[in-house]
């Protein structure tokens, strides 16, 4: 026998989370995190999952059908999207301009398929002349994928144009809404997005470990078209599905549901709905304009043209001559405000300061200039 670990219960402080991600989770999804477990298949629970849906399907914007919470975070959303659309062989245009571009890179040659890439500079969007080159260049290629809000970054990306893109040359498109969703304009069907994902920790203010997703009426078609099997067993939609919808007033059990996360997810989605999409991005564009404006009285420099910089998350290069690291670990110490690191390229060279959900407020903004203005005295 291995003697028993003895510790006392994990009890965190309550930091002001202001970095990339995880986000203030708000305290009413923290509360419904805590109500009762049901059983993943009680009826109640199936009345949840149904109202679940429909709140998704707002914060996306669309009617698909299918469209559901992937149990497990970002990633598996992504790969959720790439795994059941592409297969081994097709050809899929990957636009890259930062970490997560590269990652649908990785998603794409894992499952045997080829990625054309299209590269754009770190801190830039993607370009929709070069993507539209690419697509001019590759006839038989099958699918455009890019990250909307690219969190290494702060840049956005011109979802809108670069779907119509793809529609055009008869691709379908996949997209990463991780950090766009709630946070700036997002319209999957008014858009032509055929598959999308996002995360519930950022913009939502939901605990993390949740991935909204969604498919549009065409990439439905292909995936019930392939001609080999999904290659993950786990998030094989066809799967999932007969979970997350009550066919004929009945649902198989596919896995077992994070019953008490799936709580927390709908309270935040309800709390959005609550609010109103269009309010809650007005909110974030707000916020950004006050932190902006004081980050710039402090004499830092955003990474992001103004143009293309998303309110949610600010990129701001570190003064030359400042420990990033001991800045980084005072704001912790001395503020409990955790700000991000800059990323990939700009590791070591930029913060990433974010104002996602319920941290898109006056409050977190004015904490947060003071900090650092007292930081960097
Ligand atoms: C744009 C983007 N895509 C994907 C992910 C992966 O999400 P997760 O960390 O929830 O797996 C992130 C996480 O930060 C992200 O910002």
């Amino acid at each position: 026998m291995l003697p028993a670990p003895r510790f006392t219960a994990f009890n965190p402080p309550r930091r002001i989370l202001m970095g990339p991600g995880p986000s203030d989770v708000y305290p009413e999804v923290l509360a419904a995190q805590s109500r009762p477990t049901v059983g993943h298949l009680d009826p109640l629970f199936v009345g949840m999952m149904d109202e679940l849906k429909s709140l998704i399907q707002y914060a996306f914007q669309t009617k698909n059908e299918m469209t559901m919470a992937v149990s497990a975070p970002g990633s598996a959303g992504m790969e959720t999207c790439f795994v059941n659309l592409v297969e081994p062989g097709e050809k899929v245009i990957v636009c890259r301009n930062g970490v997560f571009g590269e990652r649908m890179r990785q998603n794409v040659e894992r499952m045997g398929a080829i990625a054309v890439l299209v590269d754009n500079e770190w801190g830039t969007p993607v370009d929709p002349a070069a993507v539209e080159a690419a697509l001019k260049a590759n006839p038989d290629a099958k699918f455009l994928a890019f990250v909307h809000a690219e969190t290494s970054t702060g840049a956005l990306s011109d979802a809108k144009t670069l779907c119509a893109l793809a529609k055009q040359y008869g691709c379908l498109s996949i997209v990463d809404a991780v950090t766009s969703l709630g946070g700036v304009e997002l319209r999957v069907d008014e858009w032509g997005i055929d598959a999308i994902y996002s995360g519930s920790q950022k913009c939502l203010s939901c605990v993390p470990g949740l991935s909204p997703v969604s498919f549009s009426p065409a990439a439905v078609e292909k995936l019930k078209n392939r001609k080999t099997p999904v290659q993950s067993w786990f998030l094989d939609q066809s799967l999932v599905m007969a979970y997350w919808t009550s066919a004929g007033g009945k649902r198989s059990y596919h896995h077992t549901a994070p019953v008490n996360a799936l709580y927390a997810l709908h309270e935040s989605l309800r709390l959005l709905a609550e609010e109103g999409l269009e309010n809650a991005w007005q909110r974030h564009h707000e916020m950004h304009l006050v932190l902006r404006a004081g980050l710039e009285k402090l004499g830092l420099n955003f990474v992001v043209a103004e143009d293309y910089r998303l309110p949610q998350l600010n990129t701001v290069y570190i003064p030359e001559g400042v420990d990033d690291a001991a800045v980084r670990t005072r704001l912790l110490k001395d503020y409990n405000l955790e700000i991000g690191a800059g990323l990939g390229a700009l590791a070591g060279k930029a913060w990433r300061i974010g104002l996602m959900g319920f941290g898109a407020r006056r409050e977190n903004v004015a904490l947060c200039l003071k900090a650092l203005e007292e930081v960097l005295n």
